[in-house]
């Protein structure tokens, strides 16, 4: 066994150390991983001869040579490629291992293979420390290519796929670019509440949050095993609240002893207390409290309505308005009953927010940001995008290069409506019809960004009729300053807008959309009281991860995904 890494060495030693040293164990576990051997620049080649300890599942097995030894593709999930183990049969039941999702801890030499072998390194078993056996004939997914949809099915144990684990890997590597890109830029990451009694987007696809329902039930099955007093119980205790009431006054009057009356008014005070708990009892009504022939919702959890956020923005503008640069990136919740292949219930979104920023600074920051993340891809994750590419697109590979290489197009709405006019007139057929003041529809979408132009688009100045009451009114009165950050394969990916910072104006606009102005009055303040021009956008963390991948739906680029009929685990 090599030793344990008891203190990481410095940088430099590292990336000495390379190709030469011993292999580390990993620093939190007894076994080295996988991709420490097989991910090195000479496929751990290098490493022949040493001695380590490997962990992971089985891939793919099988017994060979009449059964006198296996192989077997060992992944542990550090990076896309096995580890080839090989195990004699005089060191264990070979039958147990090759199944494949067997779980095998092997302590072993590492061996250059026979010439003529893909792999550059192997390891020979000389025991094996673990077996967490598999039934074949049970496991739910015992072949290797099995449907992204078969496996939406299974999703506890879909991330012991090769495809699934590549996802989780890119989806991290993409979480930690975006970090390590708004720190860069002295962005301060701010925790936005998911619970929420404010409603973004003013699009009333928010899932409410309420204890009535639970406590509704709750108090109905206790009814049914303690029904309420009857009137006639409530008639009896009153009855004896007023005879020991009669007592204590007899008492007094017959001027009886401090004792004797202070026990007659303990049984008084008893009797008063259960003739309330009574009374209290029988005002329990089965169902859902009500007022006014309306659900009462100060008797809520939150003494009144609150439901999942859409947008952690509102939130996330009072931290912008008081220390300029912030993000917020989390889960967010729509419950719109889209069934398509890009939106999901529950979503996570980034969402930063600049003070003393337009929206051309918006947009900007909305490039070099997607830019990032696909440099970051190509850099870090070039393996598992290399999986993706020889397995679900092609292109992928190359639609990051140019996308982290080329300027995106920015066109005015205005001018979108323009193009695809021109296309209708050129023979192309849209479901959704156009004209000036339609939203733009996702095949619209598609058609700038993967036909017209092949490349990121950005479109800005929306009519206003098809925003949200925050965006800024442009001097036309008829636009807003928003923007939408267009991609191939995924339409739209950002959505973003310079906010309205005026008072007058943002007030006459929440009334305009028939909005009540009391729930804003926070937001309303941040207008009231040292206002600044500002901008945000928020990028859909799953989108961009179908776009980097060429996944085709959302539902398989998130762990548990949730989406109308479903929400597993
Ligand atoms: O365009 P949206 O609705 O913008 C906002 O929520 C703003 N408050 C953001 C801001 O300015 N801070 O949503 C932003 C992005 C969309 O462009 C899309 O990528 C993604 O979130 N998105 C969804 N992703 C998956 N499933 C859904 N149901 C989504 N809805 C929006
Ligand atoms: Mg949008």
């Amino acid at each position: 066994m090599v030793e344990r890494d008891q203190a990481a060495p410095p940088a430099d030693q590292l990336a000495a150390m390379d190709l030469t040293d011993a292999v580390q164990n990993h620093a939190f576990s007894d076994r080295v991983l996988i991709r420490s051997i097989v991910g090195r620049p000479d496929g751990g080649a290098g490493l022949a001869g040493q001695r380590v300890r490997a962990a992971g599942w089985v891939r793919t097995g099988r017994e060979q040579g009449k059964g006198t030894f296996a192989f077997l593709e060992l992944n542990d999930g550090s990076c896309p490629a096995n580890l080839q183990v090989i195990v004699d049969a005089g060191v264990a039941v070979l039958s147990k291992l090759v199944a494949t999702g067997t779980c095998v801890v092997v302590d072993g030499i590492l061996k250059v293979p026979p010439e003529g072998t893909r792999q550059r390194i192997e390891l020979r078993v000389e025991k094996v420390v673990h077996i967490g056996e598999v039934d074949p004939a049970k496991y739910p997914i015992p072949k290797t290519k099995l449907t992204l949809e078969f496996l939406r099915d299974h999703l506890h144990l879909r991330s012991r796929t090769n495809t699934i684990a590549a996802i989780a890997r890119i989806r991290n590597a993409l979480a930690f670019a975006t970090h390590s890109f708004f720190q860069e830029h002295h962005f301060l990451y701010v925790h936005t509440p998911i619970l929420t009694t404010s409603d973004c987007e003013g699009a009333g696809e928010m899932f409410q949050v309420t204890t009535l329902i639970s406590e509704a039930e709750k108090l109905e099955k206790e009814l049914i095993k303690n029904p309420p007093p009857s009137e006639a119980d409530i008639e009896a205790a009153r009855q004896l609240v007023s005879e020991r009431g009669e007592a204590v006054k007899q008492l007094k009057a017959a001027k009886a002893s401090k004792a004797d009356i202070a026990a007659s008014v303990a049984e008084l005070n008893k009797a008063k207390e259960s003739l309330s708990k009574l009374e209290e009892r029988s005002k329990l009504k089965p169902g859902i409290p009500q007022k006014d022939g309306k659900i009462d919702y100060t008797q809520d959890f939150f003494a009144r309505q609150a439901f999942l956020t859409v947008s952690g923005q509102l939130q996330v503008e009072t931290y912008a308005c008081a220390v300029s640069n912030v993000y917020t990136f989390g889960p967010t919740f729509r419950a719109e009953h889209s069934h398509t292949s890009r939106h999901l219930a529950e979503f996570w979104m980034v969402e930063p927010e600049i003070a003393f920023a337009d929206l051309q600074d918006d947009m900007s920051c909305a490039e070099a940001y997607v830019k990032y993340m696909c440099k970051w891809l190509l850099e870090k994750c070039l393996d598992d995008m290399e999986f993706m590419a020889k397995n679900y697109d092609k292109g992928c590979i190359d639609r990051l290069r140019m996308v982290a290489s080329t300027p995106f197009v920015r066109i005015s709405y205005t001018e979108a409506v323009e193009l695809l006019e021109e296309a209708v007139r050129g023979g192309k057929k849209f479901e959704n019809e156009v004209e000036w003041g339609i939203d733009l529809a996702s095949e619209h979408e598609r058609y700038l960004t993967e036909v017209k132009f092949q490349k990121p688009v950005i479109v800005y100045n929306y009519p206003k009729g098809i925003k949200a009451f925050y965006m800024r009114l442009n001097d036309d009165l008829k636009t807003v300053a928003a923007m939408d950050v267009l991609v191939p394969k995924v339409g739209e990916l950002i959505g973003g807008s310079q906010r309205e910072e005026r008072y007058d104006v943002i007030r006459e606009r929440i009334t305009e959309m028939g909005l009540p102005l009391e729930p804003y009055e926070w937001y309303l303040d941040l207008r009231r009281y040292g206002t600044v021009k500002h901008c945000g956008f928020g990028l859909g963390f799953e989108r961009m991860i179908l776009f980097a991948t060429g996944i085709d739906n959302i539902r398989d680029v998130i762990p548990f995904p949730r989406y109308p009929g479903r929400a597993d685990l």
